[in-house]
C-alpha cells in the first residue's frame, strides 16, 4: 500500500474532531495512539457476530472466537519476529508484561544480585525491579545517559560482572526518543550470563522489530500505542525462559491439574494467562497489526521523521526553546521546555490551539533528575500527523512563549 497521508487520515474518525474551535492536531501518540476504522470495526464485528469465551466451549461461536484470539497471538509473534505463537503471552499492557517478567524471575534472585537498567527507563521498567530490591535484596544499577541522550556504553560494560543477573533496557525512549543499541547491549548482557529484557513499547510502533536478531530473552509491548485498544499487551519470551518463569496469576486455564494437595501448570503461554483473557482487546490488537502491516515501516519512519524535523526547525527559532534529547539515532518524539515556563502551562496553552501534547515527567523521574529538570512538554508523532500540524505546533508554542515570558 503506498503511503498516502490523506487516505490514512480518512481512516481515523476522531481526527476530524475540533478542539476549542480548532481542528485537532493530535501529537500525543507516545501516550496513546488513535484507532483506525479497521480496529473499531473488527471489535464491533466480534461483539455483534461471534462473541464467546475462548478455549472452553465446543460450540461454533466459542470456536470462532478462539480462532480469532489465537490468530491475534500469531500476528503478534509475526510482528515481533518470534519463532512461534507460543512465545507470546498476552498481558494487560507493557507494564503488566514487565511486572510478569520481574515476578517470574524473582525466584532466581538472591541478596546482592545485580539488575542493570538505564536512567531513561519508564517507571514500569524500574518499579517492578524495586520490588525485587525490597523483597530479595537485589541491587539496581542505572546506566547513565549523556547530555545528547545516549547511553554511556563504557559505563554499562564496566557495571557487568558475576553478580549481574538481569539487564533490562528500553529500546526507544518515550521522552528522548533515543533508539538504544539493544543488540550490542544484549550481547554484553549474555556475555555476563544475565537475562536480557527489552521494553519495546515505543520501538514496536516506529520501527521493524526482530526479537531473534536482537537476541532478547524477554521483550514487551503494548497495543494501545500501536493503534490498537487499551487493556492488551504482550510479553515475548524465549521458550526456555518462559519455562523457567513462575506464574504470576493463578486461576482457570493456567493449570494442568488441580488437587487438594498440589497443582500442576499448563505450558507457556497459557501458564501465564489465568482466567478469561482480554479477548476483544486481543482481537482488536490483531486488527491493528494487520492494518499497520499494510504500510511499509520504512515509509512510516521517513514520514514521521519528516514531520518531526519540520517541527523542530520551526521550534528552534523560538527564544528560550530547549530540545530534550538529540541522539543521532532517535524516533519522532520531541520533548522540550521553554525557559522560565512550566511545561503544564505550555501544554494548556497548546490545547487552546487544538494541539494535544503531553507534559510532565512522562513516568521517567530518574531521567528528569539526572538532567536536573522537573518536567517537559512532549510532542510525539504518529503515522497520521502532517507537516501542517507541525506548523500549528510551532505557531502555538510561539504564542505560549509570548504569553509565558
Ligand atoms: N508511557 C506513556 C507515555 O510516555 C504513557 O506517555
Amino acid at each position: 500500500m503506498t503511503f498516502n497521508i490523506d487516505e490514512i487520515r480518512a481512516q481515523f474518525p476522531i481526527l476530524s474532531r475540533e478542539i476549542n474551535g480548532k481542528p485537532l492536531a493530535y501529537l500525543d501518540n507516545a501516550a496513546s495512539a488513535q484507532k483506525p476504522r479497521a480496529v473499531i470495526d473488527a471489535m464491533t464485528h466480534q461483539m455483534s457476530h461471534s462473541f464467546a469465551n475462548v478455549h472452553r466451549g465446543l460450540h461454533t461461536m466459542a470456536n470462532e472466537t478462539t480462532e480469532e484470539f489465537e490468530g491475534a497471538r500469531a500476528k503478534v509473534a509475526k510482528l515481533l519476529g518470534a519463532p512461534d505463537a507460543s512465545n507470546i503471552v498476552f498481558t494487560k499492557g507493557a507494564s503488566e508484561a514487565l511486572n510478569l517478567a520481574a515476578y517470574g524471575l524473582a525466584g532466581e534472585i538472591e541478596a546482592g544480585d545485580e539488575i542493570i537498567l538505564t536512567q531513561m527507563e519508564h517507571h514500569s521498567n524500574i518499579v517492578p525491579w524495586h520490588f525485587l530490591r525490597e523483597r530479595y535484596g537485589a541491587v539496581i544499577k542505572f546506566i547513565p545517559v549523556t547530555e545528547r541522550g545516549e547511553l554511556d556504553m563504557d559505563a554499562y560494560k564496566a557495571m557487568l560482572g558475576p553478580k549481574t543477573k538481569i539487564v533490562s533496557v528500553v529500546y526507544m525512549s518515550n521522552v528522548l526518543g533515543t533508539v538504544n543499541p539493544v543488540k550490542e547491549i544484549g550481547k554484553w548482557a549474555h556475555g555476563a550470563g544475565a537475562t536480557f529484557i527489552v521494553d519495546g513499547t515505543q520501538a514496536v510502533v516506529h520501527r521493524r522489530v526482530d526479537v531473534v536478531d536482537i537476541d532478547a530473552d524477554l521483550f514487551c509491548m503494548t497495543g494501545h500505542k500501536l493503534y490498537g485498544p487499551t487493556g492488551i499487551g504482550a510479553l515475548y519470551g524465549k521458550a526456555e525462559i518462559l519455562d523457567r518463569m513462575q506464574p504470576f496469576n493463578g486461576g482457570g486455564e493456567m493449570i494442568e491439574d488441580v488437587y487438594e494437595t498440589h497443582v500442576t501448570y499448563n505450558d507457556a503461554p497459557h501458564k501465564f494467562e489465568a482466567g478469561t483473557p482480554p479477548i476483544l482487546q486481543a482481537i482488536g490488537l490483531g486488527a491493528a497489526i494487520d492494518w499497520l502491516s499494510q504500510y511499509d515501516s520504512g515509509a512510516i519512519h521517513q514520514h514521521e521523521m519528516a514531520v518531526y524535523h519540520h517541527a523542530l526547525d520551526g521550534l528552534r527559532d523560538i527564544d528560550g526553546f530547549e530540545l530534550i534529547g538529540d541522539a543521532p539515532e532517535k524516533g519522532a518524539v520531541l520533548a522540550f521546555n521553554l525557559k522560565g515556563a512550566h511545561a503544564h502551562d505550555v501544554a494548556q496553552i497548546l490545547d487552546k490551539y487544538g494541539v494535544a501534547v503531553r507534559a510532565g515527567q512522562h513516568c521517567t523521574q530518574p531521567l528528569m533528575e539526572a538532567r536536573g529538570i522537573h518536567s517537559t512538554a512532549r510532542a510525539s508523532f504518529g503515522i497520521y500527523n502532517t507537516l501542517d500540524e507541525a506548523d500549528r505546533l510551532v505557531h502555538a508554542v510561539k504564542k505560549a512563549a509570548t504569553f509565558l515570558s
